[in-house]
């Protein structure tokens, strides 16, 4: 690992864990990375001051529940809480008004009240879901984002919760913040290989966006990353979230700076979409767009030579950089359209100025779009 400099990672000693923090004022709240931190989960509640005279409800998928629920449970049960668990079938799909009514039904059934604590224990799926339970739940109760996967390191800060509806992704949602981010980076180590590399396409994202030195560390180290080295994975979370709090901290609710987080998302939640949610994953749909955007800079002069480096840094980490040739473009131009960041008859992208560098712009005019999804078509084969 050729840049790690411990030295600037802050440690919250009594937890044993790598600390950062989103200012947000009275809202301010820690993110804790560490291994093995879901067994010292009670430990962290009792640092947050959540009172146990009122139930918690931890909301998980069947993937990660067989894996880590017991875990938490126990650990927060041997701290005095009393617990108890919702389990949603994994995948995008569960980001829906049913499910949410699901988890709804479960907080009631287990008499959750105004004190109570919802948990998320998961990926961004759970994160995001459970997120939006917990702030309409009697109008918010206390929330707390457990993350397991390395995607996550970018959901579970800044407070976009949210479920989808059939027609657009994250159209229901809200700003609500949770009161910590606890990141076990152990639980990594199940994560599925594609997954792996999904994540890591938000972790070279904040390189992109913010930080130069970080996104060619993540180049530099993809071997060791893509392999869910547990080392390299909590530097590069570490790093990824501190860009994540700083921006977030800023512009919480995306007035201005806030929208450079989407580099790379009008292109890929657009592939999402015409992928039906179940062909490319958001890391993957997202990598694409990032390639598409640089190529999107450079014809528009905001940028020169970032494309081909940005493609390499994301063929390092073994994701895609093409789109699929049977994808329809005139379907994922009006996706772009049914996008939150299509707005006034215009689209939003962020491009690049230089690797590390960004800029928000309204005028990229759609034949230049449509020209760059079909070389990005051509060049799939
Ligand atoms: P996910 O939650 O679906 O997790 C990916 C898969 O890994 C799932 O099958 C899950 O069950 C499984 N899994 C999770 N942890 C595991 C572990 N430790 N071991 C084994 N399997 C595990 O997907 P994701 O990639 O984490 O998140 C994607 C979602 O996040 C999308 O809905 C996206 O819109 C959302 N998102 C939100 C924000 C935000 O700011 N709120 C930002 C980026 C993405
Ligand atoms: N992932 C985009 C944001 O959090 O603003």
């Amino acid at each position: 690992m050729s840049v790690l400099k411990h030295d600037e990672i802050k440690r919250n000693e009594q937890l044993g864990a790598s600390e950062l923090t989103v200012q947000l004022g009275e809202r301010s709240y820690p993110i804790w990375i560490g291994s093995g931190l879901l067994n010292r989960i009670g430990e962290a509640f009792a640092l947050l001051n959540i009172s146990n005279s009122s139930p918690l409800l931890i909301i998980t998928d069947s993937h990660v529940a067989p894996r880590y629920l017991n875990t938490a449970v126990e650990a927060l049960r041997e701290a005095g809480y009393r617990v108890f668990e919702h389990v949603i079938p994994a995948g995008e799909s569960s980001k829906s008004l049913g499910v949410f009514e699901e988890c709804v039904t479960a907080a009631l059934q287990a008499g959750l009240d105004r004190k109570s604590t919802i948990i998320a224990l998961g990926g961004g799926v759970v994160g995001d879901l459970a997120g939006f339970v917990a702030a309409t739940y009697m109008r918010g109760v206390r929330f707390i984002q457990v993350p397991t996967t390395i995607l996550a390191h970018d959901s579970s800060v800044g407070g976009k919760v949210a479920v989808n509806h059939p027609l657009a992704k994250n159209i229901i949602g809200a700003f609500y913040q949770p009161e910590a981010v606890l990141y076990d980076t152990a639980t990594l180590a199940t994560l599925p290989d594609r997954e792996v590399r999904a994540g890591l396409a938000e972790m070279l994202k904040h390189g992109l966006i913010w930080d130069a030195e970080f996104a060619y560390w993540c180049k530099d180290n993809a071997a060791q990353l893509v392999a869910g080295n547990e080392a390299a994975l909590s530097y590069g979370l570490y790093k990824g979230c501190a860009v994540k709090a700083e921006v977030v901290s800023r512009d919480e609710r995306e007035n201005d700076l806030r929208a450079i987080l989407n580099l790379g998302h009008t292109i890929g939640h657009a592939l999402e979409a015409v992928g039906g949610y179940n062909e490319l994953l958001h890391g993957e749909a997202i990598a694409i767009g990032m390639v598409g955007s640089a190529r999107i800079g450079e014809r528009l002069g905001t940028a020169t030579d970032v494309a081909a480096t940005t493609k390499a840094m994301f063929e390092a980490l073994g994701l895609p950089t093409t789109i699929p040739s049977h994808y329809d473009t005139d379907a994922i131009l009006a996706a772009m359209m049914h996008d939150k960041k299509f707005s006034e008859g215009r689209t939003m992208f962020v491009v690049p100025t230089s690797i590390g560098q960004v800029d928000i712009r309204k005028d990229v005019p759609i034949e230049l779009v449509r020209d760059i999804v079909e070389q990005l078509k051509r060049e799939a084969g």
